[in-house]
């Protein structure tokens, strides 16, 4: 199959902001990529004889979407699986269990596998995990739990995850559940500015004007030297947010995009 059809696809299904018939995906591909319909049908065939893209059924109609019923590589060292399937995990590799469920971050949104490079890449390379006070995580707006979870898993010793949404609760406490991490990742309703606790390490997937609105907040629980990650967010608002969290004594050390989709791994740099 060539490549480039195979990416076209995926990104019709990604970006969709809506669930996408098998028919919508091939009309819109066959647009986009000047190519006959029955050539797109073959590849998506093709797609899901693999186990890359799956159908969901819904009210009576069948959906094409990412498959996330097999382990899926999402960084150099995360692995996202569902907790019926199993995995032999590489030596220093961390696998995470995601059951199926209606809260975002199961691994196929851009947003959260950023989010997951980032903290792969901070993590491994923070040489405080060893040698100082251990360190405390906090994700804001948690959804299935999938970055609390993998933080912990990366060394992170007390992870607290936060979220507005009662179901996405109700599915990240499953989850920390099934992957055995009760004692050092908590989940809860409450607001951050009633948190006690700072953050050596802070992640957040959210919307440009909430990252943009937490800036204060986010410098005000961030420890010394700390590193935030945000991940949500367009090219577009990059410079932006950029400039919001400069004045809040942060500065960017990574940044990397997937399709349209940015994210900043940033350090705090007040005294
Ligand atoms: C894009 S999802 C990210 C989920 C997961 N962390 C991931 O990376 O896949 C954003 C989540 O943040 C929650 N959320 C939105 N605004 C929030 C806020 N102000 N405080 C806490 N959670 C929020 C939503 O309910 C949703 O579960």
């Amino acid at each position: 199959m060539i490549q480039d059809l195979k990416h076209i696809i995926y990104n019709t299904v990604i970006e969709a902001n809506r669930k996408m018939t098998p028919g919508e995906v091939e009309k819109a591909v066959a647009g986009a990529a000047g190519i006959d319909r029955k050539t797109v049908k073959l590849a998506i065939k093709d797609l899901v004889s693999r186990g890359e893209l799956g159908y969901t059924y819904l009210y009576g109609a069948s959906f094409l979407e990412m498959s996330f019923d097999r382990p899926v590589r999402l960084s150099k060292r995360i692995v996202i699986k569902p907790p019926e399937r199993a995995y032999q995990s590489q030596p220093g590799g961390v696998v995470v269990d995601i059951a199926g469920g209606a809260a975002f971050g199961n691994g196929a949104h851009p947003t959260t596998s950023l989010a997951l490079k980032a903290l792969d890449f901070v993590l491994s390379n923070n040489r405080r995990t060893e040698t100082t006070a251990p360190l405390k995580g906090l994700d804001m707006g948690t959804g299935t739990g999938v970055l609390a979870i993998a933080m912990a898993k990366l060394g992170v010793r007390e992870v607290l995850g936060l979220d507005i949404d009662p179901c996405a609760i109700s599915e990240a406490a499953n989850n920390i559940r099934l992957n055995d991490l009760t004692e050092q990742v908590a989940v809860s309703g409450m607001a951050l500015e009633q948190v006690r606790t700072c953050f050596s390490v802070i992640v957040a997937n959210l919307a440009y004007p909430t990252l943009r609105r937490l800036a204060p907040l986010f410098s005000a629980k961030m420890e010394k030297a700390g590193v935030l990650i945000l991940s949500g967010f367009k090219g577009s608002a990059s410079k932006d947010l950029m400039e919001a969290y400069s004045e809040h004594g942060f500065s960017v050390i990574r940044e990397e995009m997937d399709l349209q989709w940015v994210c900043l791994v940033l350090r705090d740099h007040q005294t």
